[in-house]
């Protein structure tokens, strides 16, 4: 097994071992990234010694943390070819451990957590994370603390509750909670697994861009539409691509990457709109797309930087929008959607309307959630009036 050579600002550049549990940049808040020794284990880490590997993600365990992996089965989920548009792939993360791809994230994360010695994790989370922290600490035997918004679909409180976390509703939003576990975390013990407050859960998430690759043959498509909140699988994704081509198994090109948000929380589309290199907090954020409720993305300058690298875009979608997406994925595709996952194919189509995707493009469609969490949801939103085929106002040549 390959050690973590260091942990590294993405701000300063300065290096931190890896040998106690670290958070951000002491200096300046930077997000810490993972750092391996690539050129040493290129030398035995061969893409094709993956094939008789298990199928999930600590296939990849050359390039993840060194520990006795805290795993439920998450990772290697299925690219499913779209029904409705050839060259579209869908990424169905909805099969993950408690129905996300937020178990990848929280499988690195609690691995590294008991690897410390650490008895204590909190983290605040718009729902989605809070089930896969309280079942990976379950499976660890580590206490989980927890604050979600009071508004969380039904499921993810259930879920943590039966997972035997403690869970805390807070009526505010996501950056309230994790207000809340900031000024309590040093005089309870915490540990905070907050989304890029410690360097595993870009570790667990960089495994979806691994999987890209291999489940193409090692060929990276046009473009990747992601759902995009606190955006760490937008920045693992492209992490692992980086490694990918120091490994030697890919080349230099990278798919444009595309960051869609609900058009009631979308910083991210706006920083990106006004060419900013940071995002500004979004007041009164209001989605049924609870995992897009993030005012402010902590990693939102290599969220816009990543988009900058290769010609990617920000854009948003409304509610009515992420709805009428949803249920034509589950008609015709057979797909039943995260609202988060649904909001891709309103940003596929709306971006091969305006040409910025050819019909010859491969893309991959990121469905990161099962929509059996959020029956709730959308139970509520039957009351409203149908939406309409036609998208944003936009009649896509499809
Ligand atoms: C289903 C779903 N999709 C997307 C997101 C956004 O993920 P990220 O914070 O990695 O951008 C979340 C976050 O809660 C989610 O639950
Ligand atoms: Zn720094």
């Amino acid at each position: 097994m390959f050690k973590i050579a260091y942990l590294e600002c993405t701000k300063c550049g300065a290096h931190f071992s890896a040998d106690q549990p670290a958070s951000i940049c002491p200096t300046d808040g930077g997000v810490l990234y993972v750092r391996y020794d690539l050129e040493a284990i290129k030398r035995s880490f061969k893409r094709d010694s993956l094939s008789t590997r298990p199928a999930t993600m600590w296939r990849y365990t050359e390039v993840l943390p060194d520990a006795p992996p805290v795993s439920l089965g998450e990772g290697f989920t299925p690219m499913l070819p779209s029904r409705e548009f050839p060259n579209v792939f869908i990424k169905e993360e909805g099969l993950n451990p408690t129905g996300s791809f937020k178990a990848r994230g929280m499988s690195a994360a609690v691995t590294m957590a008991k690897a410390y010695g650490l008895k204590k994790l909190a983290a605040p989370s718009a729902g989605n994370a809070a089930s896969a922290l309280a079942a990976y600490s379950a499976a660890a035997g580590l206490e989980a603390h927890i604050f979600m918004p009071k508004d969380v679909p039904l499921a993810n409180r259930v879920e943590c509750e039966s997972y035997g976390a403690h869970v805390t509703l807070v009526n505010g939003l996501i950056s309230d909670c994790a207000h809340m576990v900031g000024e309590r975390k040093d005089k309870e013990g915490w540990f905070d697994v907050s989304t890029l407050k410690e360097p595993f859960r870009v570790e667990g998430k960089k495994t979806m861009g691994y999987e890209i690759a291999e489940q193409f043959g090692w060929k990276l498509p046009q473009g990747i539409i992601y759902p995009t909140g606190g955006g760490v699988g937008l920045l693992g994704m492209w992490k692992a691509f980086d490694e990918m081509e120091a490994l030697g198994w890919i080349g230099s090109e990278r798919p444009k990457m595309v960051a869609v948000q609900s058009a009631g929380c979308a910083p991210i589309v706006k920083a990106w709109d006004e060419h900013k290199a940071t995002s500004e907090f979004w007041k009164d954020a209001s989605t049924l797309a609870s995992g897009l409720r993030v005012p402010k993305a902590y990693g939102d300058y290599l969220i816009l930087e990543i988009l900058k690298k290769n010609a990617g875009i920000a854009l948003a979608a409304t509610d009515t929008e992420i709805m009428e997406a949803f249920h034509q994925w589950a008609r015709v595709e057979g797909i039943f959607a995260a609202p988060e996952g649904a909001a891709s194919l309103v940003a596929y189509r709306k971006l091969r309307a305006s040409g910025f995707f050819s019909a010859d493009d491969k893309i991959v469609l990121f469905n990161t959630g099962s929509g059996l969490k959020y029956l709730d949801v959308i139970e509520s939103q039957k009351k409203k009036p149908p939406a309409s085929r036609q998208i944003g106002g936009i009649i896509g040549p499809y």
